[in-house]
């Protein structure tokens, strides 16, 4: 039951820095496994998705060492079964990947049907479809996924939707294949390429990251590494709305500028300043906000995931803007808690229009999941008054320090402990 507590009207000024990409960091922990050595890994985010993927792999009996506050050493050798806990899994979309590396490790991987945020039917298929091209054979029972193979052979795959996770599970299960692996129609997001990456640095084979066809050379051995994570996109594009938000000047830390493109391309034409240097971005805003119309894409399209935070956005700005939701079927349920605070936004199924408001009033509202919990943090720090957003969990999942380091741009919001009401007892 703990809250944020937000006064809003204060603009956000100064400097934040980014931390590790979070979901480059589940599929680099999961990616450990396949390791026959110790990988050390930096700039990991402190964040509780990451956390639970750590405690799966301890759980499994992987040695896990905190270096420090963002670098661990896993030394994975020591994991003994290929069957990753039920209740565990199901807390996070990232132990998805645990498919792809225990399939990879000991070709065979029993894992729970994994959880992550709430926005539709999630289906796995693609991911399936990679695995049984590679030789497995697979079931489903008890909402475990169970995947075998006698022997996992390279093989080509078209995906036929072009799905981050499915794109990184294949890779995962291919680098210690027999033979050549390539993935047609593969996802080009940053953290698909800093994954391969990571596996590279192990002494993997994968090329072609990045663009839509990615080949993969599996190989019977992967040492141990150094390797530090990209910094989060979604965490940093999430800063420069919230700067926009607030009528202010962040100057946004640990990033790379190239990754934020999209993003920055819409703030721009909504009549935000967006200055790009070598790794960082100063986002200034000191007039009106102009419409605008988004349709979220794959890379290097908009990102699904800053689809609540510029919709929150948008709600303050001038005239009537259209956002096209087309990853997610149902990743608008936030809506109806930004209606609460004064936004005028109808939606109709992959739509939402949006007429701008002069400005948005605090309310009680709730993270309905974690973008959109983070959506509703936007709209408190620019709304009148003071907003209480609940289930605060779901933000916690993805976004680290987000109190301090908003607290650190002036922004006026603490963190209540709530205690949870008791329970009446029967007589
Ligand atoms: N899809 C299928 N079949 C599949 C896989 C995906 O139909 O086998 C569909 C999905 O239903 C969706 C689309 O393909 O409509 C794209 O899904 P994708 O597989 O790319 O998403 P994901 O791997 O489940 C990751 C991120 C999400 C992010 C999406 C899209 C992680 C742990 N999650 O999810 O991140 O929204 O890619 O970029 O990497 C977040 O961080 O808040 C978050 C939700």
């Amino acid at each position: 039951m703990d809250k944020f507590v937000i006064n809003g009207g204060n603009r956000l000024h100064g400097e934040v820095s980014i931390s590790g990409a979070k979901n480059a960091a589940l599929a680099i922990v999961c990616g450990s496994v396949l390791c026959d050595g110790i990988c050390r890994i930096e700039n990991i985010p402190d964040i509780t998705d990451v956390a639970s993927i750590v405690r799966i792999l301890d759980d499994m009996g992987a040695k896990v060492r905190t270096v420090n506050r963002s670098t661990i050493e896993i030394d994975p050798t020591t994991i003994k079964t290929h069957v990753a806990p039920y209740e565990l899994v199901r807390q996070s979309r990232g132990s998805s990947y645990l498919m792809g590396a225990l399939l990879g490790r000991f070709s065979h991987a029993v894992v729970g049907m994994p959880g992550g945020c709430n926005f539709g039917v999630r289906p796995i298929d693609q991911h399936l479809k990679g695995f049984t091209a590679l030789g497995a054979k697979y079931s489903l029972e008890g909402g475990m996924v169970d995947i075998f193979a006698e022997k996992l052979k390279g093989n080509s795959i078209y995906l036929d939707i072009i799905s981050v996770g499915a794109t990184i599970n294949i890779i995962l299960a291919a680098v210690r294949a027999q033979g050549t692996t390539v993935i047609e129609n593969a996802a080009k997001e940053p953290h698909v390429v800093d994954v391969a990456n990571f596996l590279n640095s192990m002494g993997a084979d994968i090329r072609g990251a990045g663009t839509d066809v990615i080949k993969i050379h599996g190989c019977s051995y992967l040492g141990g590494t150094t390797y530090s994570i990209i910094p989060d996109q979604i965490e940093a594009g999430t800063y420069m709305v919230a700067a926009a938000a607030t009528g202010g000047d962040v100057l946004i830390r640990n990033v790379i500028p190239k990754h934020l493109e999209s993003i920055s391309a819409k703030l721009e034409e909504m009549g935000v300043t967006v200055e790009e240097y070598d790794d960082s971005i100063r986002v200034v805003r000191s007039g009106t906000l102009n419409k605008c119309n988004i349709k979220t894409m794959p890379h290097p399209g908009f990102p699904t995931d800053m689809q609540p935070q510029i919709t929150t956005l948008l709600s303050i700005a001038q005239g009537t803007s259209i956002v096209n939701e087309s990853i997610f079927d149902n990743r608008f349920r936030y809506v109806e808690e930004l209606k609460r605070m004064g936004a005028q936004i109808s939606v109709d199924g992959h739509l939402a229009v949006i007429e701008g408001v002069e400005h948005l009033n605090g309310a009680p509202v709730k993270a309905t999941d974690l973008r959109a919990g983070v959506a509703m943090l936007i709209a408190g720090l620019c709304a009148h008054g003071v907003t209480q957003i609940e289930d605060i969990f779901h933000i916690e999942r993805g976004y680290e320090c987000i109190v301090e380091k908003m607290q650190a741009l002036g922004a006026d919001i603490k963190r209540l402990s709530v205690p949870e009401p008791a329970i009446p007892r029967a007589i």
